[in-house]
């Protein structure tokens, strides 16, 4: 599939963005293996979450899709999962794999856990090093997948201090810890998306957190309930961008998460001189939801403040974009690990930036993207759902049509997103490939 979007920004609009992927995973993963029934709504139809649910199934626990969003799992209990008659299938999804890793090590039977060419690729040693030392035996090729996951083996808690900063890793040990003797710690060197903690709290696991320690004790039954997902503030990026950098829209997103963990994105761009407000603020299920308006911006280019990275960690392909719009120059540093998401998201959004026409300096660990105009041309995803998006975006201020190839994976995170960005007023179409 391709994406061919014709130049003509987005109107005013009020619009709802698909549900939030990080509590989608965790509401199938968790709710799985509570005690009683989860009830999810807001669930997040993409392949990402689907790929979870699908895993879960296979070990057994009944679920139903009864609509496209809403999903009832039945609890199996912290013990209660059954061998898979076959390798569990991530998908592209890095989360998936890496907290299922976590999951898979307590259980009393074997598994393995594969995915597509994408997280095939991907680093897998940051959750095998601290499970391993958790006492879990998990094979891999050179510490990519697949991985091969023992089961029978008994767990000890560790304290693990994170060298990277990784919402995923952390959440791979905490799953271990709960079926590990004593009580799990971690230690991040940044903050990092907490929906495993908020919901594991939710689920009534005594967890604690402060001065950057989470801790779990092992052997404790969560109970399952209801989870209201909200928008995913990482899609509600990509309309964020699309009405900044319009010529005049003034849009309202509705019901978007807004955890302070995720939020490194509305920093960054008002900093650059976006017009974004919160309304409505409430919490759901745990997590601090609000109503975005956005209106279109004049952007300047900043130094990114570093501290923001682990805040703002998917949204960067969103940022260039916002960078490539700015006037003057906007310096990213400390963004390394972008190297080693779905794709190289440094190098796909320099070698698509460029091919519109905007002048970009890479380094290893950032890059210094100079304010332009976009002409038009046909740029490469990488195979990559959120490089697809941003480019598509970069498209409707453009000086004639821009073609993004490959964007079949928009599907894991975004399903829809032609669809709503017409409904903003956009021309993006869909096309085979
Ligand atoms: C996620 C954590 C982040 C993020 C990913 C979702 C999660 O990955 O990039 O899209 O749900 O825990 P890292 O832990 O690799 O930073």
């Amino acid at each position: 599939m391709q994406f061919l979007v014709q130049p003509g920004s987005v109107q005013d609009a009020a619009v709802a963005v698909p549900g939030d992927k990080s509590i989608s995973h965790r509401a199938v993963m968790l709710g799985s293996i509570a005690t009683g029934t989860t009830h999810i709504s807001g669930f997040l139809n993409g392949e990402d979450c689907l790929a979870t649910l699908a895993a879960m199934s296979a070990m057994g626990v009944d679920t139903e899709q009864s609509d496209a969003t809403t999903v009832t799992v039945h609890g199996v209990g912290l013990h209660g999962l059954k061998p898979p008659s076959s390798a569990l299938d991530m998908g592209n999804s890095g989360t998936a794999m890496r907290l299922m890793a976590g999951l898979l090590s307590g259980q009393a039977f074997d598994s393995t856990l594969v995915g597509d060419e994408s997280l095939t690729g991907r680093p897998m040693q940051r959750i095998i090093t601290p499970l391993e030392a958790m006492g879990a035996s998990i094979g891999s090729r050179g510490g990519r997948p697949p991985l091969e996951v023992k089961g029978g083996l008994s767990l000890r808690a560790i304290h693990y201090d994170l060298p990277v900063a990784s919402a995923q890793v952390k959440s791979a040990v905490l799953l271990a810890g709960l079926y590990a003797g004593g009580i799990t710690s971690v230690s991040e060197p940044a903050v990092t998306r907490d929906h495993t903690e908020r919901m594991l709290a939710a689920m009534g696991v005594d967890v604690s957190t402060g001065n950057g320690r989470i801790a779990v004790p092992g052997g404790q039954e969560l109970q399952g309930g209801t989870v209201e997902v909200p928008g995913d503030l990482s899609s509600a990026a990509f309309v964020l961008l699309a009405a900044c950098i319009s010529d005049s829209a003034d849009v309202v997103i509705n019901k978007v998460g807004v955890n302070p963990t995720r939020t490194g994105v509305i920093d960054i761009l008002r900093s650059m001189g976006a017009r974004i407000e919160l309304d409505n603020a409430g919490m759901r299920s745990g997590e601090p939801v609000a109503d975005i308006r956005v209106r279109a911006s004049q952007l300047r280019g900043i130094d990114v403040d570093p501290s923001l990275v682990s805040l703002a960690i998917d949204e960067f392909p969103v940022l260039f974009v916002a960078a490539a719009c700015a006037d003057g120059v906007t310096r990213f540093s400390g963004i390394g690990e972008l190297r080693v998401k779905e794709s190289d998201r440094i190098g796909a959004m320099a070698a698509g930036l460029r091919e519109l026409g905007i002048h970009v300096e890479e380094t290893q660990d950032g890059a210094v993207v100079h304010g332009g105009r976009f002409g038009g041309g046909t740029v490469r995803s990488f195979g990559d759902h959120r490089i697809a998006m941003s480019l598509a975006i970069a498209g409707t201020v453009a000086e004639s049509a821009v073609t993004v190839l490959d964007t079949d994976a928009v599907a894991t995170s975004f399903p829809g997103f032609t669809a709503l960005f017409r409904s903003l007023g956009a021309t993006i179409e869909e096309a085979g490939s």
